[in-house]
């Protein structure tokens, strides 16, 4: 039985990877380490209910906690907790830099203290920067690292960590650097899960600027098996850009939202643009393609069709959320009230 420790496992992409490692492996069990911030939910594993399944509530800064919770003979840590929303960052950086560099850095102190065989870093492509609008030009691993946003400047520090840790103790890390998720148990403070929330509920879809920012899409369940190509065969030291070659305009995305829930477009309301709003990120897969033979298996129309289903099966975990702290969060955000639910 290999032993996994997963950081973030009760967050979106943490939840997704969780499940598809125990629901394809029988003989990996894993420990899921995660704070339970404003992100995280227990909800978003109610179906794990596997023995090999334990999960630890505890934040990664916490060196103690982590030393304990790492398990004798751990195979890999897979460190997907973060803070993860750029809007809360260029609020309030403190956190991104406490949980995103330092926890980082526990984690990694941790991994070389109780011999881990492998330290997988869950990044982002935020870190390379922004790319001109409608260019050709894609971000590869060669691109330099120019994050622009609190979020982006805590993940590429947190890079940095690890290259160091790698260079000075010898801990073999890799890194992957995904685009834009999205799918099921997605918080809605992201672009998708905000819209089809609002637009179930009938309240205005915010839309920043002109919507012509272009995010790069990809399944979340495919990103999770791209991390798991990357944790078996990946280069040691080496960084994986993920991505699904599927560009959109924010506004398209928005209008096949509306579109697939029989909604009007007169909900798009156009509001004041984000602080340092990166146009374009745009990501060439080729590695991830050439060298470990990953390719994404969904498909962006069944992708999309099938998280709008999700949110509608599921409205009471929309609404538990909505219904929250998440009220006051949206009004100081967007300085408007969401309806009643
Ligand atoms: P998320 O915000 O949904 O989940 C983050 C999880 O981390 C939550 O469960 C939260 O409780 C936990 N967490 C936060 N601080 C913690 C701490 N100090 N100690 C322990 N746990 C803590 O995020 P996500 O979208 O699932 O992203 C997961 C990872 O993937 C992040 O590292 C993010 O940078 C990266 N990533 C996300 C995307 C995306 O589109 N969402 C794309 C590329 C990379
Ligand atoms: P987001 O989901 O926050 O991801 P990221 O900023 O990490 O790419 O945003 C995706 C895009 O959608 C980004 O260009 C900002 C835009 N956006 C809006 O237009 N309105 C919104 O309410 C949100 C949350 C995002």
């Amino acid at each position: 039985m290999k032993k996994f420790f997963v950081t973030g496992g009760a967050g979106f992409i943490g939840s997704a990877f969780v499940r598809l490692v125990l629901e394809e492996n029988e003989d990996i069990s894993i420990v899921d380490f995660d704070a339970l911030t404003y992100a995280g939910n227990l909800e978003n594993l109610k179906d794990v209910d596997d023995a090999r399944h334990t999960f630890i509530r505890g934040d990664i800064c916490d060196r103690d906690s982590v030393l304990n919770a790492v398990p004798d003979g751990c195979d890999a840590i897979f460190n997907f907790a973060a803070e993860s929303h750029v809007d809360r960052s260029i609020h309030s950086a403190d956190e991104f830099l406490r949980t995103n560099i330092i926890g980082t850095q526990v984690l990694l102190d941790a991994a070389r203290a109780k011999n881990v065989r492998r330290f997988v870093q869950i990044s982002t492509d935020e870190v390379m920067g922004s790319l001109p609008d409608e260019s050709d030009d894609y971000f590869t691993e060669d691109s330099p690292l120019q994050p622009n946003s609190p979020y982006a400047a805590s993940k590429a520090a947190a890079e940095f960590v690890l290259r160091a840790a790698r260079e000075t103790f010898g801990v073999d890390t890799v890194t992957t650097r995904c685009g834009n998720n999205y799918g099921p148990r997605q918080f809605p403070e992201k672009l998708i899960p905000l819209m089809i929330a609002n637009a179930i509920n009938d309240d205005p879809l915010p839309v920043y600027g002109d919507g012509k920012n272009v995010r790069d899409w990809i399944f979340v369940d495919d990103h999770c098996r791209a991390i798991w190509k990357v944790y078996e065969n990946g280069r040691s030291g080496e960084a994986y850009n993920i991505g699904a070659r599927n560009e959109k305009y924010n506004i398209d995305v928005v209008k096949s939202i509306l579109d697939a829930l029989g909604k009007p477009h007169d909900l798009i309301a156009f509001v004041t643009d984000r602080l340092g709003h990166d146009r374009r990120y745009a990501i060439d897969p080729a590695k991830v393609e050439d060298e470990l033979g990953w390719k994404p298996q969904m498909t962006w129309e069944n992708g999309l069709q099938s998280t709008i289903d999700w949110y509608l099966n599921n409205q009471a975990w929309v609404d538990n959320i909505r219904n929250g702290e998440y009220r006051n969060y949206y009004k100081a955000m967007y300085g408007a009230e969401l309806k009643a639910t």
